[in-house]
């Protein structure tokens, strides 16, 4: 039995509310938590097949040209130069790559061999000392501000005339900012393990989107998607860099098959950095118009951002600029510089996580020209459906937001003018930005059994990648069955079980609990009838059922058989009714050394709205994760790479800084109640992301007014404050 739903209308009914139990919500612990402190959540490069062999990608030392010649080694068993591995590096989402030729070669550092030994020192020796010739073009465009352009129309848009508005305006703003490439680089480094059974492959990969990469396996591979089995029951973290098969996994399966025993290939974190896609570097200019009172008539947000030629991603930069902000007079700009460095792609929060955090800094320093405080100009410009379109919003918490983090952080006592207050040699300042992203829910499926003794266990090919996605997910089973949390099994990571969403763009927990949820609601209808009550009549709590005056235990109703059920959902048409966001605002308070220029963030808060809480504790950890970064963003984070041949000079976590624990202050979550009808019957929205949009904007908000200096170019590194 399957439990369909297309998500299409506002669902006000908000049955989890009803239910029972009384897991739902609560700050309840990770279910894998003890397994992954302890060692025994086993991840893909853990394992250890008979006869395994060991794979070492090499990397091309030219930026551009073709490979004439690949030798091979005497600790090689074998060399590979399959197409379809190269094919598959570091393309973004993998399977809109370009189709190159077996030689080509596009940027420095990217695979162009596989080298197969019996350990993975031998491997790693021979791929170092692998004789490779190349024919070497040097007319490779490497800088976005002189390479050719795509301008793709699609990207584009405006309205009303924003030149004119700029030239009647009261106050106007037009800068220019910089943000630079960033590293994905998951916690755990990319890893694949295949092994071959007849004409069939299983593949231990740290993936995020099982269904997917099964289909772009089985492409790559050229056999059908029945034949492969991809397993990922733990992912130490993704950030985008997971969404799509990359080239170890393809690299693995394909000498697997041509060596006839398994082969693991596991990216050292060098190679993660060069062969997992990077967040593009970005040049933003922002152009803003208000009137005497402050309210903005126009505004423009152009961006450009890079990746290799022919390939299709491009950071979507604008994407919360068409709803944020009112101003009748608008244009947006997307510029694609085709250049020849490592390809780039989806990184924690695309589009929002540079493209908010700039324009966050934009309307600082706006509210400051036009004399307003910066929550009040805000405030001031919240259009009241979405301009242009005329869309309402499905739940709009943005004021809400601003409001009540100003009157928890504290910001009345803010000073607004820069230098106010010097503290020994320390410089102090508070900032705040808006937080948006952009909400949808994929497609996703589940199944969900009783067993005779009355547990329930949860199967679907979802991911956990650090998210909190078995507990969620164990907590909206056990709510809807009316069992304890520890009465229902949760089985992820094994594309053997129904296809979900996988871990992406947060909506992971909103797609794949809501098919849970479907499932549970499939078994609920079948329990009501073995009960002889409506499903609305029906309680369920600590094992037994009840309506009216009859009681019975969940055990009896199953009768020694176990019941199971699906959960199908699809997104409908929401998309064009409303628009959906999620929302907040964010706060920091840092101090800025006056001789060396250092920022210590003291003090950071967030305030979001992002529908059902499914698990406080797990929702509040998403949220500092994603203020982390923030820091990271405004402070740290610089994939640096050389100029002359794009090469990634960082290329580990000594080099590409994100923030540590010492970094990190005190920081504060406070999640508001949003139950947003247009989200499905759990209302529930991602929250993955949110927590990273706008945070960096907060710190160097306050920056500012701490020393009174604007950094255009991220990270605001000392030598960018003196
Ligand atoms: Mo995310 S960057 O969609 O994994």
């Amino acid at each position: 039995m399957t439990r369909h739903l297309k998500i299409d209308l506002p669902d006000t009914e908000n049955r989890l509310d009803q239910m029972a139990q009384g897991v739902l919500g609560k700050p309840l612990d990770r279910l894998e938590g003890p397994l992954k402190v302890s060692g025994r959540a086993t991840y893909a490069a853990e394992a250890r097949p008979d006869g395994l062999l060991h794979g070492v990608l090499v990397q091309s030392s030219i930026t551009k040209g073709r490979v004439t010649q690949v030798g091979t080694h005497p600790d090689a068993l074998a060399v590979l130069t399959d197409p379809r591995m190269i094919r598959y590096a570091a393309q973004g989402m993998a399977t809109k790559g370009p189709k190159r030729g077996p030689d080509v070669v596009e940027y420095m550092g990217q695979p162009i061999a596989l080298v197969v030994a019996e350990t993975f020192e031998k491997a790693r020796h021979a791929a170092k000392n692998l004789p490779i010739t190349y024919e070497e073009e040097t007319d490779a465009p490497l800088d976005p501000a002189t390479a050719p352009l795509d301008r793709p129309d699609a990207k584009q848009s405006a309205a009303g005339d924003l030149d004119a508005a700029m030239r009647d305006a009261a106050f106007v703003l037009d800068e220019v900012w910089h943000t630079p490439s960033m590293a994905a680089t998951a916690m755990e480094p990319h890893a694949a393990i295949a092994e071959w059974d007849g004409d069939h492959v299983t593949i231990r990969a740290g993936m995020q989107m099982l269904s997917s990469n099964r289909q772009q396996m089985a492409d790559a591979l050229g056999i059908p998607l029945e034949k492969v089995r991809l397993l990922a029951p733990y992912v130490g973290g993704g950030f985008g860099s997971k969404l799509g098969i990359n080239a170890e996994a393809v690299a693995a399966a394909l000498a697997a098959r041509e060596l006839g025993r398994p082969v693991s290939v596991v990216l050292t974190r060098m190679h993660d950095f060069d062969l997992s896609h990077r967040r593009s570097e970005s040049r933003q200019r922002v152009l803003l118009a208000a009137d005497a009172d402050g309210r903005l008539t126009g505004l423009g947000h152009e961006s450009r951002v890079s990746n290799l030629p022919d390939t299709t991603f491009a950071e979507p930069v604008t994407q919360a600029t068409p709803f944020t902000y009112d101003g009748a007079h608008r244009r947006i700009v997307q510029e694609i510089a085709r250049i020849h460095r490592p390809a780039t792609g989806s990184v924690r929060a695309p589009g929002e996580a540079i493209g908010v955090n700039v324009f966050e800094c934009a309307m600082d320093e706006m509210a400051e020209r036009v004399g307003l405080d910066p929550v009040k100009f805000r405030l001031r410009n919240i259009p009241q459906n979405e301009p242009v379109t005329g869309r309402p919003f499905s739940s709009h918490k943005l004021a809400e937001a601003m409001e009540e983090g100003a009157r928890r952080f504290g910001w009345a006592d803010r000073n607004p003018a820069p230098k106010h207050t010097l503290q020994g040699e320390w410089y102090m300042g508070m900032g705040m930005a808006a937080a948006v992203r952009v909400n949808q829910i994929i497609e996703s499926r589940a199944r969900v059994s009783l067993t005779p003794d009355g547990r329930a266990l949860v199967e679907t090919d979802m991911t956990d990648i650090g998210t909190g996605t078995y507990t969620v997910l164990g907590q909206i089973a056990a709510e809807m069955l009316g069992l304890p949390r520890d009465a229902v099994e949760v089985h992820l990571g094994d594309t053997d079980m129904p296809p979900a969403s996988g871990s992406g763009g947060s909506f992971g927990a909103a797609s794949a609990g809501t098919s849970v949820y479907l499932a549970c609601e499939e078994l609920r209808t079948t329990l009501a009838q073995r009960m002889g009550c409506a499903e609305t009549d029906l309680t369920l709590q600590d094992g037994e059922a009840r309506a009216g005056n009859a009681v019975r235990k969940l055990t009896d109703l199953l009768n020694g058989e176990p019941l199971d059920a699906e959960g199908h959902v699809e997104p409908g048409d929401t998309a064009k009714a409303v628009r959906q966001a999620t929302w907040g605002s964010h706060w920091a308070e840092v101090a800025v050394n006056r001789w060396s220029g250092e920022v210590r963030v003291h003090r950071m808060m967030g305030v979001f709205a992002c529908g059902r809480v499914l698990n406080a504790k797990t929702a509040r950890s998403q949220c500092l994760g994603g203020m982390t970064f923030g820091i990271g963003i405004a402070l740290t984070e610089d994939m640096a790479q050389d100029d002359r041949d794009g090469h990634n000079v960082a290329r580990d976590l000594a080099e590409y800084h994100v923030p540590t624990h010492a970094d990190v202050p005190h920081m504060e979550v406070h999640l508001l109640e949003e139950l947003d009808a247009h989200a499905g019957p759990t209302q529930v929205k991602g929250i993955g992301e949110l927590g990273i949009c706008g945070a960096g904007a907060a710190v160097l908000n306050a920056v500012y007014n701490a020393c009174g200096v604007r950094v255009r170019h991220f990270p605001a590194t000392p030598d960018r404050i003196l």
